[in-house]
């Protein structure tokens, strides 16, 4: 398999900057996934994002230049800030592969995944980036077997 034909998967996070109270908040994310959900169909880019307490993280996956163009356009997005790549490789296969962009919103596990990065002094960035990756993708499977309400859209 060539390199363009494998999948390339990202992972970031970063901070909201969407102001207003919690149905504004709400709002401006469904817009997002609108965006998203319709332009990532179109490039056969799949993911999930999740959100909660002022915190994104993403996983993108598909085509390297597709992911590639689609990261460009978020990192321009003024609604986050401090975006922090987590991971960026090549990948056998696609780990949401029914979803354009997944979805999940204010859970437990990420609160915990939160607290966990803030106090992970004595781990290396390699460690703690490779769990929080576990993290990150652990929770959008269970969100996606549990067919939660918050947890919606696919392609
Ligand atoms: C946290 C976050 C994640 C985003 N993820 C995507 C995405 O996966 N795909 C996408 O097309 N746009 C995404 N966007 C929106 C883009 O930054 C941009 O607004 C959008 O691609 C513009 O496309 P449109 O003009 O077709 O709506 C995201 C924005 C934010 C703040």
């Amino acid at each position: 398999m060539s390199e363009t034909e494998r999948v390339f998967r990202l992972l970031y996070v970063s901070e909201n900057r969407i102001a207003g109270d919690v149905a504004q908040v709400a709002a401006e994310i469904e817009r997002v996934l609108e965006s998203s959900r319709r332009n990532n169909a179109a490039l056969g880019i799949t993911g999930a994002l999740i959100f909660n307490c002022g915190f994104f993280a993403q996983v993108l996956e598909g085509p390297p230049l597709a992911v590639e163009q689609i990261f460009e356009a978020i990192q321009r997005d003024v609604r986050h800030t401090k975006i922090q790549v987590i991971s960026a490789d090549f990948a056998d296969a696609r780990q949401f592969p029914h979803w354009s962009m997944a979805y999940v919103g204010r859970s437990p596990s990420w609160e915990k995944a939160l607290g966990w990065m803030k106090d992970a002094t004595n781990y290396t960035e390699a460690e703690r980036d490779d769990r929080l990756f576990r993290i990150v993708t652990d929770m959008a499977h269970d969100a996606e077997l549990s067919a939660d309400r918050s947890f919606g859209g696919g392609s």
